[in-house]
């Protein structure tokens, strides 16, 4: 029988659908729990004779350290603690994608000068260089997710603020971190990219995350983003770029399956008519929105052909088909701004119910190529 193990810090629905697509196809799977420290949690004696390893670990820092020991072991790990050090940290993702050609934002990162943040006599002169980014500038945690801490600044007063309350912590442990503001048609896509031991780079699929309003420019799903998915097939350009980044980052390695961010580039671009039907899908959103929330307590095998159904119902909707044919219209005018990849990115309720695609296939796949 196949072996794989599983090495997690908290259940959820998307490793939900890594286990059931697991016993679908008669993987015997290992639960391999992990908190901190993690090399506590997982000694050799766990790990042997596992063909392969999925890191799911929520938490980046443990998802870094467990990659290092399940290859230390010698162990094919999915994602490569190569692809996982690269997607931990925004600031050499940006890096990597720019000194090879892809199209990032522009940003400055400023490194702590002392042990708390930055000296004061040091911030008017850092704010000097960080304003050549132009207003509005984006400042974000360096190894942050959920948009948890990521601000627009408009004036220089604001960022002078910022600089002086920036101190290390766990999500932005090693300095200041701005970015020019992109101004995007009310969306931004997410793409994944998966690479199997005996194939090429490849696009899986894609959503787009819509603003609920023109107020919110974070678009991530956890803070009311509206999923919708991406037709890929009729739009090559988007698959291009995708494949390019995606290679970048998993340059080196035989297999991985990663998301990444990009903002599409709206300067110039008419795109009021995506505010149109915004309201209707985000009512018609909602009501996946409570769904979940409603079942969160319940575990989510049994309630997820019920997320299946909504999903169904709300992509059938007269609001989503117009909103998807302006979503891809706005696209045709927009060039992309890759900015972030994400190794361990969350899945089974809005991207693979939004484009169609399950990842926990592409994950398994993985596993099938590695266990012959
Ligand atoms: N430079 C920027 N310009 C415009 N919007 C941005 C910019 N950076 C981030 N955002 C918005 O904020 C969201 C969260 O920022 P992101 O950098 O992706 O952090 P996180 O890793 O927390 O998701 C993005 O999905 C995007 O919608
Ligand atoms: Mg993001």
């Amino acid at each position: 029988m196949n072996r794989v193990g599983l090495v997690y810090d908290k259940l959820t629905s998307d490793e939900e659908e890594i286990i059931l697509e697991a016993e679908r196809r008669g993987f015997q799977l290992r639960y391999l729990f992990v908190k901190n420290p993690v090399q506590a949690y997982l000694p050799s004696s766990k790990l042997i004779d596992l063909p392969v390893v999925f890191n799911r670990c929520e938490s980046k820092r443990r998802a870094l350290e467990a990659g290092r020991i399940i290859e230390d072991n010698g162990i094919p790990v999915v994602n490569p603690f190569k692809v996982e050090y690269l997607c931990a940290d925004k600031i050499e993702t940006l890096k990597l994608w720019f000194n090879n050609g892809i199209n990032t934002p522009r940003w400055v990162y400023a490194s702590f000068t002392g042990r708390d943040g930055f000296l004061d006599s040091e911030i008017e002169d850092i704010a000097d260089e960080i304003e050549k980014l132009g207003y509005p500038i984006v400042v974000k945690p360096t190894m942050g997710s959920w948009g948890r801490g990521v601000v627009k600044i408009d004036d220089r007063c604001k960022l002078i603020e910022a600089l002086r309350n920036s101190h290390p912590s766990p999500i932005n442990p090693d300095g200041f971190f701005a970015q020019e503001y992109v101004e995007k048609p009310g969306f931004d896509l997410r793409i994944l990219v998966g690479l199997k031991p005996r194939g090429d780079i490849k696009v899986l699929c894609g959503i787009a995350r819509i603003s609920p309003s023109p107020k919110e420019f974070r678009t991530n799903t956890h803070l009311g983003g509206i999923p919708l998915g991406l037709k890929l097939d009729e739009n090559s350009k988007i698959v291009k770029e995708a494949v390019d980044a995606g290679k970048i980052l998993l340059n080196g390695c035989k297999w991985g399956v990663i998301a990444l961010d990009a903002m599409p580039d709206a300067r110039g671009v008419d795109y009021s008519m995506i505010y149109r039907y915004v309201p209707e899908c985000n009512n018609l959103f909602q009501q996946i929105r409570r769904l979940v929330e409603e079942n969160k307590q319940y575990r989510y095998r049994s309630w997820k052909h019920l997320l299946e159904d909504a999903f169904l119902k709300y992509k059938s909707s007269e609001a989503y088909i117009k909103m998807e044919a302006i979503v891809h219209e706005i696209l045709e005018f927009c060039k992309l701004k890759w900015h972030e990849a994400n190794s361990r990115f969350d899945y089974a309720v809005n991207t693979r119910n939004a484009s169609g695609f399950n990842p926990a296939k592409f994950y398994l796949d993985i596993a099938e190529d590695l266990a012959y």
